[in-house]
Formats: C-alpha cells, sequence, structure tokens
C-alpha cells in the first residue's frame, strides 16, 4: 500500500498569544511563524491589538505588531503602495499584498500566512530563487539586431504601444504563480503565471526582434502546456491583471507559427 507522509514540518502547532485588555476595538491577528534555526515545526502565533491606533492596511497592522510587540517577526515590504511586489503573502486565504489589502475587506480573525507552496525561509518570507531563475530564462529585456542612431531612440506607434497594457504593469509579486495548482506541482519544470505573462509582454513587443527563438525557449510540454487554464492566478492577481489570458496568447502564437 502506498504510504503518504507530509513533509517534515508541514504541520502547522499553536503558537504564542499576546492579549491585551478589551477596549471593544481589538482585532485578532493569527501569524504562521518559522525559524528554521530553533528546530521546532511551524506554529501560529496570535496577537491582539487596538485598531484605533492602528493603520487600515494589513501591512499597518504587521508593522504595529513587529514595532511594538514582537521584534522577531519578519516579513517582507518596501514601498507600501502595491508597486514593489514584497509584501505578497496570503491574507485571509488569498494571495494578495498585505499593503493594499484592507483590514476593513477581512471578516473576524486576521489569518496570514506566506504565499503557499513555496520553501519558507523564514515566517512570511518565501524563498523566490527558482521563480527569479525561471524570470531570468526567458531574458525579459528587449532583444534586437537593427541599428538604431544613438541620438534616437527605438520607436513604437500608440497602436503597438498600448498592446502591452496589462502586461507591462506587472510587479512580479508572484502571487499568482503561488496560487497555481500546475506550478504547485511541477515547479521544477512549469514556469508559473507570472513568468509566462512577462514572456507575452516581450514576445508583444514590436521593437522585438526574437519572436522565434522565443517561442522556441517556450515550446516545451511543461514550461508552457503544463498550464490547464485553472484560472487562480487572474483571480488572485492584486494588480488586476490576466495572466491566464497571457499564456493563452502564447498558445494561440505558438499553433499560429505552424501556419
Ligand atoms: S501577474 Fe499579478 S499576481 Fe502575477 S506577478 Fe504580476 S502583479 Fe503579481
Ligand atoms: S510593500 Fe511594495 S507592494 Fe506592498
Amino acid at each position: 500500500m502506498v504510504e503518504l507522509r507530509l513533509p517534515k514540518n508541514s504541520c502547522v502547532g499553536q503558537g504564542k498569544a499576546w492579549s491585551i485588555p478589551s477596549n471593544g476595538k481589538t482585532r485578532t491577528f493569527k501569524i504562521y511563524r518559522y525559524n528554521p534555526d530553533d528546530g521546532s515545526k511551524p506554529k501560529l502565533d496570535s496577537y491582539e491589538i487596538d485598531m484605533s491606533e492602528c493603520g487600515p492596511m494589513v501591512l499597518d497592522a504587521l508593522i504595529k505588531i513587529k514595532n511594538e510587540i514582537d521584534p522577531t517577526l519578519t516579513f517582507r515590504r518596501s514601498c507600501r503602495e502595491g508597486i514593489c511586489g514584497s509584501c505578497a503573502m496570503n491574507i485571509d486565504g488569498t494571495n494578495t499584498l498585505a499593503c493594499t489589502k484592507f483590514l476593513s475587506e477581512v471578516q473576524g480573525d486576521v489569518k496570514i500566512y506566506p504565499l503557499p507552496h513555496m520553501r519558507v525561509i523564514k515566517d512570511l518570507v518565501p524563498d523566490l530563487n527558482r521563480a527569479y531563475a525561471q524570470l531570468s530564462s526567458i531574458e525579459p529585456w528587449l532583444k534586437s539586431e537593427s541599428p538604431t542612431r544613438p541620438d534616437q531612440e527605438r520607436l513604437q506607434s500608440p497602436q503597438d504601444r498600448r498592446k502591452l497594457d496589462g502586461l507591462y504593469e506587472c510587479i512580479l509579486c508572484f502571487a499568482c504563480t503561488t496560487s497555481c495548482p500546475s506550478y504547485w506541482w511541477n515547479s521544477e519544470r512549469y514556469l508559473g503565471p507570472a513568468v509566462l505573462l512577462q514572456a507575452y509582454r516581450w514576445l508583444e513587443d514590436s521593437r522585438d526582434e526574437h519572436q522565434g527563438e522565443r517561442l522556441d525557449n517556450l515550446e516545451d510540454p511543461f514550461r508552457l502546456f503544463r498550464c490547464h487554464t485553472i484560472m487562480n492566478c487572474s483571480q488572485t492577481c492584486p494588480k488586476g491583471l490576466n495572466p491566464a489570458k497571457a499564456i493563452a496568447e502564447i498558445k494561440k502564437m505558438m499553433i499560429q507559427r505552424q501556419f
């Protein structure tokens, strides 16, 4: 009989609880904690905070907890306005950005986990090394041979520029990629929605002259075609982008180039 086991450290235990006297304005935050250095399994710590002294976003609460209650809490953040992509995490069951997620949108206790199915470095910080290596593999920069005058930009018509709308806005937070079951099970070989949206952004750029080579690089049963149109990616994207459509467009390009 097949014996299935959960990976070591995958069961989340009960952690510490920090309480304050209730004043009718307290809220409880249940936050995933994991420190690979202390040898213990992950746990869910619980923090109560006074919402009358906290900003409106989930990131405000995390910063308040770190500054005033528990300085060991570890998470990434930088811009605090949905631009850098570093505060992506799973909040209330959905991958999103802590800095643009209103606390008022969450009912009851606020449950916060790292992006799912990634190795956790510490607490809410996932290891994105593989995702960045996959991004690098699609060569996300303009590749062009035709000479331009040194004092002239490489021009693009307004119509061609508009084709990049809905693509260039991606902030590479990987909320989409880590919501995708195909990526969960095949992350060594499937590129995932964030990287494929980037791939399409360069395939669609009228100034790029390496479209054929870019498509060759994606023509593989796993790198592109492991997308099964599950659509979690487009539902979860905190920037309102549609990676599933970008992937479908690449598949269409693959077919069109055969005729
Ligand atoms: S497509 Fe959306 S969810 Fe995916 S990496 Fe880009 S911004 Fe993040
Ligand atoms: S802190 Fe930059 S996107 Fe949230």
